[in-house]
């Protein structure tokens, strides 16, 4: 896989093409207009210096990343000798079949088009492909040049096996850490239960159990902890499986488990309390202070990284 494109460079996208750059593909960056694909290269040289200095990578390392990718608004262009198509466009179905179908007469048969969607299964992302088998979801993580996990979904029976390893793979060269979903499921896994948390996490500040504060600090100062260098169920095998049985005999029971999301988001919603981009969410922000929240989290975010590499050797 030595030349990529991605299809959408936003949030997502232009830390997708980062990473392969970073790791010697060709990547040409393509989205809708000139600013969308300025706004891309942008963040990425950001990251890219935020890297600098944590001493992740050198100056060199970045000319040379940013040798690697280019930048375009025509999609034949774009796609020309490409071995992977990375589709990171907005999660709306006919948004993505549409790039599908217009990929697809562009491309050899060999091209291997990748999906970045968070909830949409294979078998309705290829309906009307030409060539199914050739599709495969890798499911990233924000800031996806930093995140480790990958989540590959297949369509069994359907997906190119030798497809699928030479994805896990390439990914693995990449530095990721990718996981094979055995069978499709609606979230794939790392949402589900993030989803699963985040409901309970709900319930609680919605019955006035903690402030919003004192949640995240559970989290952060308790599991979040753990989490990065203990999975949950290894962690059961520390603690003894007969513990955790015992209390879920007696917490499951109790544990939320409504199927809407909850009412208060809802008016959050409407009244403009939407995080950040509002400067008002769960807490409350000013323009500086939003913007220092994330610069913290992605330094934050690359102290963690480092960590990581040390303990894998790398
Ligand atoms: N944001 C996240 O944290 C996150 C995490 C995992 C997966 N995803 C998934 O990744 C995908 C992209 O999400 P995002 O957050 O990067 O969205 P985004 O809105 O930040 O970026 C989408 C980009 O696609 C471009 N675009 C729109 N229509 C296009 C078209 N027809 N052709 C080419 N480019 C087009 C837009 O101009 C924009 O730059 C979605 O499927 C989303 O569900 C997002």
């Amino acid at each position: 896989m030595k030349k990529i494109t991605i299809i959408g460079t936003g949030v997502m996208g232009h830390g997708i093409g980062q990473l392969y750059a970073q790791h010697g593909c060709e990547v040409t960056l393509y989205d809708l207009n000139d600013e969308a694909l300025n706004n891309a290269r942008s963040m990425i040289t950001d990251s890219l210096s935020a890297m600098i200095s944590k001493e992740i990578i050198s100056e060199e390392d970045m000319k040379e990343t940013m040798a690697h990718l280019s930048c375009t608004t025509d999609l034949k262009k774009a796609v020309d000798g490409a071995e992977m198509v990375v589709e990171v466009v907005p999660e709306i179905l006919s948004l993505k079949l549409d790039t599908y179908r217009a990929i697809e007469a562009l491309v050899s048969e060999k091209t291997v088009i990748a999906s970045n969607t968070s909830a949409i299964p294979l078998t309705e992302l290829t309906q009307g492909a030409l060539h199914p088998e050739r599709f495969i979801i890798t499911h990233y993580f924000a800031p996806a040049q930093i995140i480790p996990l990958v989540e590959i979904i297949q369509m069994d029976g359907v997906t190119d096996p030798k497809l699928l390893k030479e994805v896990e793979v390439f990914l693995k060269m990449c530095g990721k850490s990718p996981i094979i979903l055995k069978k499709e499921v609606p979230g794939f896994i790392a949402n589900r239960m993030q989803m699963a948390l985040m409901r309970e996490a709900f319930w609680l500040y919605e019955n006035g159990i903690a402030s919003a504060e004192d949640i995240d600090t559970v989290i952060k100062d308790s599991l979040g902890f753990r989490y990065v260098f203990l999975g949950p169920l290894e962690g059961q095998d520390i603690a003894g499986i007969g513990t955790t049985y015992n209390v879920g005999l007696k917490l499951f029971p109790v544990l939320d488990d409504t199927k809407v999301p909850h009412a208060f988001l809802k008016e959050m919603m409407d009244n403009n309390t939407v995080g950040i981009r509002s400067n008002k969410g769960f807490y409350e922000y000013t323009e500086e202070s939003g913007k220092e929240k994330i610069r913290k989290r992605n330094d934050n975010f690359l102290e963690v990284f480092k960590l990581r590499n040390k303990q894998l050797g790398k």
